[in-house]
Protein backbone atom coordinates (compact mmCIF):
# COMPACT_ATOMS: atom_id res chain seq x y z
CA UNK A 1 0.00 0.00 0.00
CA UNK A 2 1.45 3.02 -1.10
CA UNK A 3 0.69 6.33 0.57
CA UNK A 4 1.68 8.54 -2.28
CA UNK A 5 -1.20 8.87 -4.54
CA UNK A 6 -0.08 9.95 -7.51
CA UNK A 7 0.58 6.38 -8.42
CA UNK A 8 -1.32 4.00 -9.85
CA UNK A 9 -1.47 0.53 -8.12
CA UNK A 10 -0.93 -1.55 -11.91
CA UNK A 11 2.61 0.29 -11.92
CA UNK A 12 3.69 -0.78 -8.83
CA UNK A 13 6.99 -2.65 -8.28
CA UNK A 14 8.24 -3.34 -11.17
CA UNK A 15 12.04 -3.10 -10.83
CA UNK A 16 13.55 -6.21 -9.28
CA UNK A 17 14.54 -5.66 -5.68
CA UNK A 18 18.11 -4.39 -5.02
CA UNK A 19 18.21 -3.79 -1.90
CA UNK A 20 21.39 -4.17 0.17
CA UNK A 21 21.73 -4.65 4.13
CA UNK A 22 22.14 -1.84 6.12
CA UNK A 23 23.44 -3.09 9.56
CA UNK A 24 25.53 0.27 9.88
CA UNK A 25 27.16 2.19 8.02
CA UNK A 26 30.55 -0.21 6.38
CA UNK A 27 34.44 -0.07 7.08
CA UNK A 28 35.97 2.02 4.37
CA UNK A 29 36.97 -1.12 2.53
CA UNK A 30 33.61 -2.39 2.27
CA UNK A 31 32.48 1.17 1.39
CA UNK A 32 35.14 1.00 -1.64
CA UNK A 33 34.10 -2.26 -2.22
CA UNK A 34 30.47 -1.23 -3.17
CA UNK A 35 31.55 2.08 -5.16
CA UNK A 36 30.79 0.98 -8.94
CA UNK A 37 34.01 1.81 -9.98
CA UNK A 38 36.07 -0.68 -8.19
CA UNK A 39 34.31 -3.14 -10.44
CA UNK A 40 34.70 -1.26 -13.70
CA UNK A 41 37.97 0.07 -13.95
CA UNK A 42 40.61 -0.53 -16.75
CA UNK A 43 43.15 -2.01 -14.27
CA UNK A 44 41.82 -5.76 -14.10
CA UNK A 45 43.29 -5.49 -10.03
CA UNK A 46 41.96 -6.03 -6.71
CA UNK A 47 41.48 -2.59 -5.89
CA UNK A 48 39.79 -2.83 -2.12
CA UNK A 49 41.58 -0.80 0.56
CA UNK A 50 41.76 -4.49 2.34
CA UNK A 51 44.04 -5.72 -0.48
CA UNK A 52 46.16 -3.39 -0.80
CA UNK A 53 46.92 -2.66 2.66
CA UNK A 54 50.57 -3.01 2.92
CA UNK A 55 51.88 -1.23 0.12
CA UNK A 56 49.33 1.63 1.20
CA UNK A 57 50.68 1.74 4.82
CA UNK A 58 54.43 1.43 3.89
CA UNK A 59 54.09 3.78 0.88
CA UNK A 60 52.54 6.28 3.98
CA UNK A 61 56.27 6.27 5.34
CA UNK A 62 58.34 6.71 2.37
CA UNK A 63 56.49 8.85 -0.34
CA UNK A 64 57.04 12.12 0.46
CA UNK A 65 54.73 14.92 -0.74
CA UNK A 66 56.48 17.08 -3.44
CA UNK A 67 57.96 20.66 -2.54
CA UNK A 68 56.78 23.01 -5.57
CA UNK A 69 57.67 26.29 -5.78
CA UNK A 70 55.35 29.18 -7.04
CA UNK A 71 55.53 29.97 -10.31
CA UNK A 72 56.29 33.94 -11.26
CA UNK A 73 53.93 35.42 -13.59
CA UNK A 74 56.36 36.93 -14.99
CA UNK A 75 57.75 34.04 -16.64
CA UNK A 76 54.74 33.17 -18.40
CA UNK A 77 55.10 34.04 -21.59
CA UNK A 78 58.68 32.61 -21.74
CA UNK A 79 57.14 29.09 -20.60
CA UNK A 80 54.00 29.54 -23.15
CA UNK A 81 56.77 30.26 -26.19
CA UNK A 82 58.42 27.10 -25.18
CA UNK A 83 55.10 25.34 -24.69
CA UNK A 84 54.12 27.20 -28.46
CA UNK A 85 57.23 25.37 -29.76
CA UNK A 86 56.63 22.18 -28.45
CA UNK A 87 53.31 22.18 -30.03
CA UNK A 88 54.88 22.15 -33.77
CA UNK A 89 56.56 18.93 -32.87
CA UNK A 90 54.25 17.27 -30.72
CA UNK A 91 50.85 18.36 -32.97
CA UNK A 92 52.99 16.20 -36.08
CA UNK A 93 53.27 12.83 -33.98
CA UNK A 94 51.30 10.47 -34.85
CA UNK A 95 48.61 9.89 -32.85
CA UNK A 96 49.71 5.90 -32.60
CA UNK A 97 52.66 7.61 -30.82
CA UNK A 98 50.92 9.97 -29.10
CA UNK A 99 48.60 7.45 -27.60
CA UNK A 100 51.19 4.90 -27.27
CA UNK A 101 52.85 7.37 -24.51
CA UNK A 102 49.59 7.88 -22.73
CA UNK A 103 49.47 4.16 -22.30
CA UNK A 104 53.09 3.64 -20.60
CA UNK A 105 51.91 6.94 -18.51
CA UNK A 106 49.13 5.06 -17.39
CA UNK A 107 50.95 1.41 -16.56
CA UNK A 108 53.56 3.41 -14.33
CA UNK A 109 50.68 5.29 -12.89
CA UNK A 110 48.97 1.49 -12.08
CA UNK A 111 52.67 0.08 -10.35
CA UNK A 112 53.05 3.62 -8.61
CA UNK A 113 49.38 3.04 -7.00
CA UNK A 114 50.55 3.22 -3.63
CA UNK A 115 52.68 5.91 -3.69
CA UNK A 116 49.89 8.06 -5.59
CA UNK A 117 47.56 7.35 -2.77
CA UNK A 118 50.08 7.98 -0.01
CA UNK A 119 50.68 11.11 -1.42
CA UNK A 120 46.63 11.83 -2.19
CA UNK A 121 46.44 11.24 1.55
CA UNK A 122 49.08 13.26 2.86
CA UNK A 123 48.51 16.06 0.39
CA UNK A 124 44.59 16.47 -0.44
CA UNK A 125 44.06 14.20 3.31
CA UNK A 126 42.23 12.23 0.90
CA UNK A 127 40.92 8.32 2.58
CA UNK A 128 42.42 5.35 1.15
CA UNK A 129 39.52 4.43 -0.05
CA UNK A 130 38.73 7.90 -1.95
CA UNK A 131 42.32 7.78 -2.80
CA UNK A 132 42.58 4.41 -4.71
CA UNK A 133 39.44 5.25 -6.48
CA UNK A 134 40.92 8.31 -7.65
CA UNK A 135 44.32 6.81 -9.26
CA UNK A 136 42.18 4.17 -10.76
CA UNK A 137 40.23 7.13 -12.13
CA UNK A 138 43.50 8.40 -13.74
CA UNK A 139 44.69 5.28 -14.79
CA UNK A 140 41.43 5.03 -17.21
CA UNK A 141 41.44 8.36 -17.89
CA UNK A 142 45.08 8.09 -19.82
CA UNK A 143 43.79 4.67 -21.63
CA UNK A 144 40.70 6.36 -22.81
CA UNK A 145 41.30 9.33 -23.99
CA UNK A 146 44.35 7.70 -25.59
CA UNK A 147 42.06 5.07 -27.60
CA UNK A 148 39.87 7.71 -27.73
CA UNK A 149 41.91 9.77 -29.77
CA UNK A 150 43.04 7.40 -31.98
CA UNK A 151 39.60 6.21 -32.76
CA UNK A 152 38.73 9.84 -33.56
CA UNK A 153 41.70 11.31 -35.33
CA UNK A 154 41.43 8.99 -38.32
CA UNK A 155 40.59 10.82 -41.50
CA UNK A 156 37.09 10.65 -42.56
CA UNK A 157 36.19 10.29 -46.40
CA UNK A 158 32.88 12.15 -47.14
CA UNK A 159 31.89 10.81 -50.47
CA UNK A 160 28.02 11.59 -51.92
CA UNK A 161 25.89 10.61 -49.90
CA UNK A 162 22.52 9.71 -51.84
CA UNK A 163 19.19 9.12 -50.74
CA UNK A 164 17.93 7.14 -53.41
CA UNK A 165 14.63 6.19 -51.27
CA UNK A 166 13.71 10.14 -50.87
CA UNK A 167 15.37 10.71 -54.17
CA UNK A 168 18.05 13.58 -53.08
CA UNK A 169 21.86 13.79 -53.04
CA UNK A 170 24.34 15.69 -51.64
CA UNK A 171 27.50 16.29 -53.44
CA UNK A 172 29.18 16.17 -56.99
CA UNK A 173 31.59 13.74 -58.26
CA UNK A 174 34.51 14.57 -59.66
CA UNK A 175 35.82 15.42 -56.24
CA UNK A 176 37.07 13.53 -52.78
CA UNK A 177 36.34 14.98 -49.71
CA UNK A 178 38.30 14.21 -46.43
CA UNK A 179 37.39 15.51 -42.96
CA UNK A 180 40.03 15.33 -40.52
CA UNK A 181 40.55 16.73 -36.74
CA UNK A 182 43.82 19.07 -35.96
CA UNK A 183 45.30 19.92 -32.62
CA UNK A 184 44.64 23.51 -31.63
CA UNK A 185 47.82 24.87 -30.01
CA UNK A 186 48.38 25.33 -26.30
CA UNK A 187 45.72 24.60 -23.92
CA UNK A 188 45.29 25.72 -20.36
CA UNK A 189 44.33 23.59 -17.80
CA UNK A 190 42.98 24.41 -14.80
CA UNK A 191 42.29 21.85 -12.15
CA UNK A 192 40.75 21.29 -8.53
CA UNK A 193 41.98 20.20 -5.22
CA UNK A 194 38.95 17.50 -4.42
CA UNK A 195 40.80 15.57 -7.61
CA UNK A 196 44.37 16.19 -7.57
CA UNK A 197 45.74 13.55 -9.57
CA UNK A 198 42.07 12.19 -11.60
CA UNK A 199 41.29 15.80 -12.88
CA UNK A 200 44.70 17.03 -13.51
CA UNK A 201 45.14 14.04 -15.72
CA UNK A 202 41.83 13.78 -17.32
CA UNK A 203 42.65 17.11 -18.38
CA UNK A 204 46.04 17.05 -19.62
CA UNK A 205 45.69 13.62 -21.22
CA UNK A 206 42.78 15.06 -23.18
CA UNK A 207 44.67 17.60 -24.66
CA UNK A 208 48.05 15.85 -25.05
CA UNK A 209 45.89 13.10 -26.81
CA UNK A 210 44.67 15.05 -29.30
CA UNK A 211 48.46 16.80 -30.41
CA UNK A 212 47.88 20.10 -28.40
CA UNK A 213 50.64 20.72 -25.57
CA UNK A 214 49.96 21.97 -21.96
CA UNK A 215 50.28 24.84 -19.49
CA UNK A 216 48.85 23.37 -16.61
CA UNK A 217 47.49 25.11 -13.20
CA UNK A 218 47.15 22.76 -10.26
CA UNK A 219 45.18 23.78 -7.45
CA UNK A 220 47.15 25.99 -4.98
CA UNK A 221 46.05 23.14 -2.58
CA UNK A 222 47.86 20.76 -4.25
CA UNK A 223 50.69 21.13 -6.30
CA UNK A 224 52.78 18.11 -5.00
CA UNK A 225 50.42 15.35 -6.63
CA UNK A 226 50.26 17.37 -10.06
CA UNK A 227 54.15 17.60 -9.85
CA UNK A 228 54.37 13.90 -9.34
CA UNK A 229 52.29 13.48 -12.09
CA UNK A 230 54.08 15.57 -14.62
CA UNK A 231 57.07 14.07 -13.84
CA UNK A 232 55.41 10.29 -14.41
CA UNK A 233 54.26 11.94 -17.50
CA UNK A 234 57.65 13.14 -18.61
CA UNK A 235 59.03 9.95 -18.10
CA UNK A 236 57.06 8.02 -19.86
CA UNK A 237 57.93 10.37 -23.56
CA UNK A 238 55.79 13.17 -22.99
CA UNK A 239 58.30 16.27 -24.02
CA UNK A 240 58.89 18.27 -20.94
CA UNK A 241 57.89 21.77 -22.97
CA UNK A 242 54.59 20.08 -24.18
CA UNK A 243 53.38 19.65 -20.32
CA UNK A 244 54.60 22.79 -18.12
CA UNK A 245 53.62 23.06 -14.77
CA UNK A 246 52.55 26.45 -12.98
CA UNK A 247 51.93 26.18 -9.30
CA UNK A 248 50.26 29.69 -7.96
CA UNK A 249 47.19 31.20 -7.11
CA UNK A 250 44.18 31.34 -9.19
CA UNK A 251 44.14 35.37 -8.91
CA UNK A 252 47.73 35.59 -10.20
CA UNK A 253 48.75 32.84 -12.34
CA UNK A 254 45.24 31.41 -13.44
CA UNK A 255 44.23 35.21 -14.54
CA UNK A 256 47.93 35.74 -16.31
CA UNK A 257 47.15 32.36 -17.95
CA UNK A 258 43.90 32.90 -19.42
CA UNK A 259 45.33 36.35 -20.66
CA UNK A 260 48.21 35.01 -22.13
CA UNK A 261 47.73 35.86 -25.95
CA UNK A 262 47.63 32.68 -28.26
CA UNK A 263 46.13 30.55 -25.76
CA UNK A 264 44.26 27.95 -27.45
CA UNK A 265 41.95 27.00 -25.43
CA UNK A 266 41.10 26.55 -21.63
CA UNK A 267 39.92 23.77 -19.51
CA UNK A 268 38.73 24.46 -15.93
CA UNK A 269 37.11 22.04 -13.50
CA UNK A 270 35.90 24.34 -9.98
CA UNK A 271 33.33 26.97 -8.92
CA UNK A 272 30.50 28.47 -11.48
CA UNK A 273 31.83 31.44 -10.59
CA UNK A 274 35.55 31.14 -11.23
CA UNK A 275 34.47 29.86 -14.76
CA UNK A 276 32.26 32.78 -15.44
CA UNK A 277 35.35 35.21 -14.69
CA UNK A 278 37.35 33.02 -17.22
CA UNK A 279 34.86 33.24 -19.85
CA UNK A 280 34.51 37.08 -19.38
CA UNK A 281 38.39 37.21 -19.64
CA UNK A 282 38.47 35.15 -22.78
CA UNK A 283 35.82 37.02 -24.25
CA UNK A 284 37.41 40.23 -23.66
CA UNK A 285 40.71 39.35 -25.49
CA UNK A 286 41.68 40.63 -28.45
CA UNK A 287 42.09 37.79 -31.35
CA UNK A 288 40.22 34.59 -32.31
CA UNK A 289 37.89 33.25 -30.59
CA UNK A 290 38.99 30.64 -27.46
CA UNK A 291 37.10 28.08 -26.69
CA UNK A 292 36.33 27.03 -22.67
CA UNK A 293 35.30 23.68 -21.03
CA UNK A 294 33.58 24.58 -17.70
CA UNK A 295 32.90 21.89 -15.05
CA UNK A 296 31.69 23.40 -12.34
CA UNK A 297 29.54 22.71 -9.18
CA UNK A 298 25.70 21.46 -8.32
CA UNK A 299 23.00 21.80 -5.88
CA UNK A 300 22.34 18.07 -6.48
CA UNK A 301 19.24 16.51 -5.41
CA UNK A 302 18.00 13.13 -5.01
CA UNK A 303 14.30 12.56 -5.30
CA UNK A 304 12.54 9.61 -3.32
CA UNK A 305 9.16 8.92 -3.66
CA UNK A 306 7.18 6.60 -1.22
CA UNK A 307 7.99 3.43 -3.18
CA UNK A 308 11.25 3.90 -2.44
CA UNK A 309 13.52 1.26 -0.01
CA UNK A 310 14.23 3.26 2.94
CA UNK A 311 17.69 0.94 3.46
CA UNK A 312 19.06 1.67 0.10
CA UNK A 313 17.86 5.30 0.23
CA UNK A 314 20.19 5.78 3.22
CA UNK A 315 23.21 3.60 2.00
CA UNK A 316 22.80 6.02 -1.18
CA UNK A 317 22.70 9.03 0.61
CA UNK A 318 25.61 8.17 3.01
CA UNK A 319 27.49 7.81 0.37
CA UNK A 320 26.53 10.20 -1.92
CA UNK A 321 26.44 13.05 1.23
CA UNK A 322 29.09 12.17 3.22
CA UNK A 323 31.93 10.19 1.31
CA UNK A 324 35.09 12.28 0.38
CA UNK A 325 33.66 14.73 3.38
CA UNK A 326 31.40 16.13 0.49
CA UNK A 327 33.98 17.56 -1.08
CA UNK A 328 32.92 15.89 -4.73
CA UNK A 329 30.99 17.92 -7.17
CA UNK A 330 28.70 14.98 -7.99
CA UNK A 331 27.64 15.26 -3.91
CA UNK A 332 24.15 14.94 -2.58
CA UNK A 333 23.13 18.45 -1.57
CA UNK A 334 19.48 18.42 -1.07
CA UNK A 335 17.16 15.14 -0.41
CA UNK A 336 13.82 15.42 -1.44
CA UNK A 337 11.76 12.79 0.65
CA UNK A 338 8.00 11.87 0.21
CA UNK A 339 6.58 12.88 3.36
CA UNK A 340 5.11 9.02 3.96
CA UNK A 341 8.29 7.43 4.30
CA UNK A 342 10.52 10.51 5.88
CA UNK A 343 9.98 10.10 9.48
CA UNK A 344 11.68 6.25 8.47
CA UNK A 345 14.47 7.79 6.27
CA UNK A 346 15.26 10.32 8.74
CA UNK A 347 15.68 7.55 11.74
CA UNK A 348 17.75 5.13 9.87
CA UNK A 349 20.03 8.42 8.76
CA UNK A 350 20.56 9.17 11.73
CA UNK A 351 21.57 5.67 12.92
CA UNK A 352 24.01 5.50 10.30
CA UNK A 353 25.60 9.06 10.28
CA UNK A 354 26.32 7.92 13.36
CA UNK A 355 28.24 5.18 12.93
CA UNK A 356 30.61 7.26 10.12
CA UNK A 357 34.41 7.75 11.76
CA UNK A 358 35.73 11.30 11.31
CA UNK A 359 39.52 11.39 11.66
CA UNK A 360 42.87 11.15 10.48
CA UNK A 361 42.78 10.23 6.69
CA UNK A 362 45.96 7.60 7.41
CA UNK A 363 43.94 5.58 9.48
CA UNK A 364 42.18 2.47 7.53
CA UNK A 365 38.87 2.97 9.54
CA UNK A 366 38.34 6.64 8.79
CA UNK A 367 35.13 7.58 6.28
CA UNK A 368 35.33 10.97 6.50
CA UNK A 369 39.32 13.20 6.24
CA UNK A 370 39.29 16.70 6.91
CA UNK A 371 38.07 19.51 4.44
CA UNK A 372 40.60 20.83 2.55
CA UNK A 373 41.86 23.46 4.17
CA UNK A 374 40.96 26.51 7.09
CA UNK A 375 39.29 28.50 4.81
CA UNK A 376 37.32 25.64 3.27
CA UNK A 377 36.36 24.68 6.94
CA UNK A 378 35.35 28.50 7.86
CA UNK A 379 32.72 28.81 4.77
CA UNK A 380 31.16 25.30 5.77
CA UNK A 381 31.23 26.38 9.56
CA UNK A 382 29.59 29.80 8.50
CA UNK A 383 26.39 27.54 6.69
CA UNK A 384 26.34 25.05 9.27
CA UNK A 385 25.77 27.74 12.13
CA UNK A 386 23.16 29.42 9.74
CA UNK A 387 21.53 26.26 9.15
CA UNK A 388 21.60 25.73 12.70
CA UNK A 389 19.38 29.22 12.96
CA UNK A 390 16.95 28.78 10.36
CA UNK A 391 16.05 24.88 10.50
CA UNK A 392 15.75 21.67 12.22
CA UNK A 393 18.68 19.33 12.92
CA UNK A 394 18.24 15.99 11.87
CA UNK A 395 22.35 15.07 12.36
CA UNK A 396 25.23 16.90 13.91
CA UNK A 397 24.15 18.10 17.45
CA UNK A 398 25.76 14.81 19.03
CA UNK A 399 28.71 14.38 15.97
CA UNK A 400 30.48 18.21 16.89
CA UNK A 401 30.63 16.86 20.98
CA UNK A 402 32.70 14.17 19.68
CA UNK A 403 35.24 16.14 17.75
CA UNK A 404 35.99 18.23 20.46
CA UNK A 405 38.56 16.59 22.12
CA UNK A 406 40.45 15.98 18.40
CA UNK A 407 43.73 18.25 18.85
CA UNK A 408 43.60 20.59 15.48
CA UNK A 409 46.92 22.02 14.17
CA UNK A 410 47.01 24.21 11.03
CA UNK A 411 48.13 21.74 7.73
CA UNK A 412 51.00 24.58 6.90
CA UNK A 413 52.62 24.46 3.83
CA UNK A 414 54.72 27.69 3.51
CA UNK A 415 58.41 26.69 3.78
CA UNK A 416 57.72 22.83 3.95
CA UNK A 417 60.71 21.02 3.23
CA UNK A 418 60.22 16.93 2.08
CA UNK A 419 60.93 15.81 5.53
CA UNK A 420 58.45 17.87 7.43
CA UNK A 421 55.66 17.54 4.24
CA UNK A 422 55.99 13.86 5.50
CA UNK A 423 55.25 14.39 8.65
CA UNK A 424 52.64 17.27 8.12
CA UNK A 425 49.63 16.82 10.30
CA UNK A 426 46.50 15.15 9.30
CA UNK A 427 43.71 15.50 11.46
CA UNK A 428 42.93 19.70 11.02
CA UNK A 429 39.53 20.81 10.03
CA UNK A 430 37.55 18.19 10.58
CA UNK A 431 33.93 18.28 10.04
CA UNK A 432 31.24 15.48 11.60
CA UNK A 433 28.21 15.05 8.86
CA UNK A 434 25.59 17.25 9.44
CA UNK A 435 22.42 17.08 8.29
CA UNK A 436 18.81 19.92 8.56
CA UNK A 437 15.82 19.95 7.86
CA UNK A 438 14.43 22.80 5.57
CA UNK A 439 10.91 24.02 4.38
CA UNK A 440 11.63 24.32 0.48
CA UNK A 441 13.50 23.09 -2.21
CA UNK A 442 13.57 26.84 -3.26
CA UNK A 443 15.53 28.04 -0.31
CA UNK A 444 18.83 26.00 -0.83
CA UNK A 445 20.68 28.35 -2.28
CA UNK A 446 24.54 27.81 -2.01
CA UNK A 447 26.34 24.79 -2.48
CA UNK A 448 28.32 23.95 0.49
CA UNK A 449 31.09 21.88 -0.16
CA UNK A 450 31.53 19.84 2.87
CA UNK A 451 29.76 17.05 4.26
CA UNK A 452 26.15 19.03 4.83
CA UNK A 453 22.95 17.64 3.63
CA UNK A 454 19.74 19.84 3.39
CA UNK A 455 16.29 17.43 3.72
CA UNK A 456 13.14 18.62 2.39
CA UNK A 457 9.68 16.69 2.80
CA UNK A 458 7.44 16.51 -0.45
CA UNK A 459 3.67 15.88 -1.14
CA UNK A 460 1.60 16.24 -4.29
CA UNK A 461 3.64 15.38 -7.76
CA UNK A 462 7.02 14.22 -8.32
CA UNK A 463 7.33 16.20 -11.50
CA UNK A 464 6.87 19.70 -9.34
CA UNK A 465 9.62 18.63 -7.78
CA UNK A 466 11.98 17.95 -10.46
CA UNK A 467 10.58 21.49 -11.49
CA UNK A 468 11.91 22.76 -8.79
CA UNK A 469 15.09 21.06 -8.98
CA UNK A 470 15.62 22.35 -12.73
CA UNK A 471 14.67 26.28 -11.02
CA UNK A 472 17.53 26.00 -8.93
CA UNK A 473 19.93 26.90 -12.24
CA UNK A 474 22.34 23.93 -11.20
CA UNK A 475 22.46 20.71 -13.36
CA UNK A 476 25.18 18.51 -12.46
CA UNK A 477 23.97 15.05 -10.90
CA UNK A 478 20.33 13.69 -9.55
CA UNK A 479 19.05 10.74 -7.69
CA UNK A 480 15.74 9.30 -7.85
CA UNK A 481 14.70 6.36 -5.64
CA UNK A 482 11.18 4.83 -6.69
CA UNK A 483 10.55 1.39 -7.79
CA UNK A 484 8.38 2.63 -10.37
CA UNK A 485 10.89 2.26 -14.07
CA UNK A 486 7.73 4.24 -15.55
CA UNK A 487 8.54 7.54 -13.17
CA UNK A 488 11.97 6.86 -13.16
CA UNK A 489 12.32 7.14 -16.61
CA UNK A 490 9.92 10.42 -16.92
CA UNK A 491 10.98 11.99 -14.05
CA UNK A 492 15.02 11.66 -15.88
CA UNK A 493 13.54 12.89 -19.17
CA UNK A 494 12.24 15.98 -17.43
CA UNK A 495 15.52 16.81 -15.10
CA UNK A 496 17.97 19.31 -16.41
CA UNK A 497 20.84 17.65 -15.10
CA UNK A 498 23.62 15.40 -16.71
CA UNK A 499 24.54 12.03 -14.85
CA UNK A 500 21.23 10.66 -13.51
CA UNK A 501 21.65 7.63 -11.51
CA UNK A 502 18.82 5.50 -10.04
CA UNK A 503 18.56 3.41 -7.50
CA UNK A 504 22.13 3.92 -6.47
CA UNK A 505 24.14 6.29 -5.23
CA UNK A 506 24.80 9.07 -7.19
CA UNK A 507 28.88 9.77 -7.15
CA UNK A 508 32.04 8.05 -8.86
CA UNK A 509 31.20 8.18 -12.40
CA UNK A 510 32.96 5.83 -13.78
CA UNK A 511 35.09 7.25 -16.82
CA UNK A 512 33.75 5.59 -20.53
CA UNK A 513 30.89 4.02 -19.27
CA UNK A 514 29.50 7.20 -17.42
CA UNK A 515 30.36 9.99 -19.09
CA UNK A 516 30.15 13.22 -16.82
CA UNK A 517 29.39 17.01 -16.73
CA UNK A 518 26.39 18.87 -16.31
CA UNK A 519 24.35 21.50 -17.67
CA UNK A 520 22.97 25.25 -16.52
CA UNK A 521 25.21 26.58 -13.76
CA UNK A 522 27.35 23.58 -13.54
CA UNK A 523 28.85 23.66 -16.46
CA UNK A 524 29.16 23.77 -20.54
CA UNK A 525 29.93 20.00 -21.61
CA UNK A 526 31.32 17.71 -23.22
CA UNK A 527 31.38 15.46 -21.06
CA UNK A 528 34.62 14.17 -19.35
CA UNK A 529 35.26 10.56 -20.03
CA UNK A 530 32.90 10.36 -22.71
CA UNK A 531 32.73 9.70 -26.21
CA UNK A 532 32.13 13.87 -27.29
CA UNK A 533 34.73 14.65 -25.21
CA UNK A 534 38.13 15.11 -27.26
CA UNK A 535 36.41 16.77 -30.43
CA UNK A 536 36.17 20.15 -28.36
CA UNK A 537 40.07 19.71 -28.20
CA UNK A 538 40.50 19.58 -32.00
CA UNK A 539 39.80 21.93 -35.21
CA UNK A 540 38.22 20.49 -37.80
CA UNK A 541 39.22 20.58 -41.33
CA UNK A 542 38.06 19.62 -44.78
CA UNK A 543 40.03 19.22 -47.40
CA UNK A 544 38.30 18.78 -50.99
CA UNK A 545 40.50 17.80 -53.68
CA UNK A 546 39.43 18.33 -57.90
CA UNK A 547 40.34 14.82 -58.93
N1 LIG B 1 33.61 12.52 -11.28
C1 LIG B 1 33.38 12.68 -9.87
C2 LIG B 1 32.21 11.89 -9.42
O1 LIG B 1 31.49 11.40 -10.26
C3 LIG B 1 33.25 14.17 -9.64
O2 LIG B 1 32.88 14.67 -8.53
O3 LIG B 1 31.97 11.75 -8.27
Amino acid sequence: QLADESVGMGELLISPLRLEPHPSLPLPADLFGKHPGSRANSTGLDLTVAAMRDPLLAALQTAPVPVVPEFDVKNIPGAYAACASSYQKWSKVPVEERAATLRRAADALQTAMPQFCALLVKEAFKTWGDAVSEVREAVDFLRYYADEAQRIMQPIACPVVANAQAGYQYGVTGETNTLRLTARGVWVCISPWNFPLAIFMGQVAAALATGNTVMAKPAEQTPGVAKAAVDLMVAAGVPADALQLLHGAGETVGAALVAQPGVAGVVFTGSTQVAKIIQRALAAKDGPIVPLIAETGGINAMLVDSSALPEQVVDAVVMSAFRSAGQRCSALRLLVVHSAIADGVIEMLQGAAQELQVGNPADLTTDLGPVIDREAFDNIQRHITRLKNESKVLVGAGAATRFAQVKEEPATRAGDTEQNALSRPLIANLIAPHAFEVESIAQVKAEIFGPVLQVVRWDGNPEDVIAQINALGYGLTLGIQTRIDSRAQALAAQAHVGNIYINRNMIGAVVGVQPFGGEGLSGTGPKAGGPHYLYRFCAEQTVTVNT
